[in-house]
């Protein structure tokens, strides 16, 4: 049986439409569960929004409508923005879903069997906006003197009843975690953070809240709902059935990764695993805290009237352009920054020119001079051995390798290696010109980048599903073929002997332009 994977992201708050950060998690993950179906694996993915919480029932007394209205409406925004993205999930949840409300109070519950809740008094500092507790000296001082988060945004001071979780009993589990498992937590910088942090000591964590009740109840004391990343975190489990821990839990459980923002880790890689841990249950293999994506260097935010609907720049630039955009541009991990001119000029060198051009110019060929018949090979040079070499490197390994580890960068910059090297062999072996003096070399020219083309098309079906689906279908690639490690070239000659016909090539990816006046001074 295949090899199960099961990946998340992490899942949104529905008090707004999503922003471009939402779309390129997203993405990314996408990328990872198309990868690891490719390969073979039996893969669960899950996204989905986070609906309860002070800052959803705020966000909605603000607007004067039910916060279960606003996520309503807002969920079905990130339902949708995922479906136009070409988002393969497994599962959209929402935590306001019946079977959450029971998954999250059966955790609750193991937590309490396990001696870890009890009942006693918070009064500290709190930031909707996060929806997180800090301690003082985490603070610092905002312009005008007041208190503001470490992430910068407003803190209130509470005091409330609240049960709290025995963290302070979990530091050395959790060291002992990060040690005995180097990649818990990726990347490395996010590691060091978070050990110096659990090194400095642990206090117990306020988790439930009587001041509002848009949340889970707390089983047994009912006046209390359970602190918002309690119920978010168990998402992750209520996805795979939990409590029930046969099935999907047996199956999937412990997630391979967890794919979150850099701002998250620490509830990923400290309360999540202490949870689980109180609840005997295993923690996750992996978290990855990738970086943000800025609008020009700047984060976007209302006041700067900088914020670009996701949905928007899909429509405007392709939906595989702005996939290959967000994956090819910056290292993941670290912070990238977009602009709608380098997503041109990406698209239109890359994708337009190099990837898009070789296909166009290789097929036509075929199409004009073979009367739409494959080519047949009649030996090899040095020459179409060498590409081939190149070829099969990238595609089987040097791809398949760096999506593995998440280097979607570094897998891109291969591809593009190869596509440069398969243009240089066009130019240098000019079919056009052999039509008239050697036809058979042409034929074996053009079969040979045939074969080329499939392979990179079948290797990079990840990041952009719908135009390599198209172009895949074109060149009359079966669907058993689809991965690197089927692909080779031994379907060629049954193609051909099948007697396939190619339709007149279409163009895959047409030259973007900028508006006018658009682009920021160099
Ligand atoms: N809603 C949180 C945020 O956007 C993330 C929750 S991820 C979870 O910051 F898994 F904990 F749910």
């Amino acid at each position: 049986m295949a090899d199960p994977f099961y990946l998340t992201t992490a899942i949104h708050y529905p008090n707004g439409k999503p922003h471009i950060g939402h779309a390129y998690e997203t993405i990314a993950a996408d990328v990872l569960a198309r990868f690891h179906r490719m390969q073979g694996r039996d893969v669960r993915f899950q996204t989905g929004t986070d609906e309860h919480g002070l800052k959803m029932a705020q966000k909605a007394r603000d607007l004067g409508i039910t916060p279960r209205a606003l996520a309503d409406e807002m969920s079905a925004h990130f339902r949708e923005l995922f479906d136009k993205l070409d988002i393969s999930y497994d599962r959209f949840i929402r935590t306001t879903q019946a079977e959450h409300h029971t998954s999250s109070q059966a955790l609750w519950r193991a937590m309490e069997a396990n001696g870890d809740l009890y009942l006693d008094r918070y009064e500290g500092w709190y930031s909707v906006r996060d929806e997180a507790y800090y301690d003082a000296s985490e603070l610092v001082d905002g312009e005008a003197g007041e208190k503001l988060s470490p992430q910068g945004t407003p803190v209130e001071w509470t005091v409330e009843e609240s049960w709290f979780f025995r963290l302070s009993a979990y530091q050395e589990p959790l060291l002992a975690l990060y040690r005995n498992n180097p990649d818990f937590l990726q990347p490395e910088s996010r590691r060091n953070e978070v050990v110096k942090f659990v090194e400095g000591g642990l206090r117990d964590l306020s988790v439930s809240r009587t001041s509002f009740d848009w949340g889970v109840k707390v089983p047994g004391a009912e006046n209390h709902v359970m602190y918002v990343w309690v119920d978010a975190l168990t998402n992750y489990i209520t996805g795979l059935g939990y409590p029930d821990m046969d099935g999907d839990m047996a199956k999937f459980w412990p997630a391979d990764l967890h794919l979150i923002g850099k701002d998250i880790v620490r509830f990923h890689a400290v309360y999540w695993p202490a949870f689980l841990m109180s609840a005997k249950l295993d923690v996750p293999k992996k978290v990855f805290g990738h970086g943000f994506l800025l609008n020009r260097g700047q984060k976007e935010s209302k006041s700067l009237g900088n914020v670009t609907d996701p949905a928007e720049l899909a429509d405007r630039f392709g939906v595989d352009n702005l996939r290959y955009f967000l994956l090819r541009d910056f290292t993941f991990g670290q912070d990238g920054s977009y602009s709608p001119e380098a997503i041109v000029n990406r698209s239109n060198s890359e994708l337009a020119n190099s990837f898009g051009n070789l296909a166009q110019r290789t097929l036509s060929q075929v199409f004009k001079n073979c009367d739409g018949n494959l080519p047949g090979i009649t030996g090899h040079t040095p020459e179409d051995e060498a590409l081939f070499a190149h070829v099969d490197r990238v595609v089987r390994s040097e791809m398949p390798a760096a999506y593995a580890d998440l280097a979607f960068a570094q897998a891109l910059e291969a591809w593009m290696g190869a596509v440069f090297a398969c243009n240089a062999y066009i130019d240098a072996q000019a079919p056009w010109a052999l039509r008239k003096t050697d036809e058979q070399r042409m034929c074996t020219v053009l079969g040979t980048l045939y074969i080329c083309i499939a392979q990179l098309a079948v290797a990079v079906q990840p990041v952009m599903p719908g135009s390599m689906a198209k172009l895949l279908d074109a060149m009359g690639i079966a669907p058993e073929l689809r991965n690197p490690d089927a692909i080779g070239s031994h379907w060629y000659s049954p193609l051909i002997e099948s007697g396939f016909g190619l339709a007149k090539p279409e163009g895959l990816f047409p030259r973007l332009e900028l508006a006018e006046g658009e682009g920021a001074p160099a």
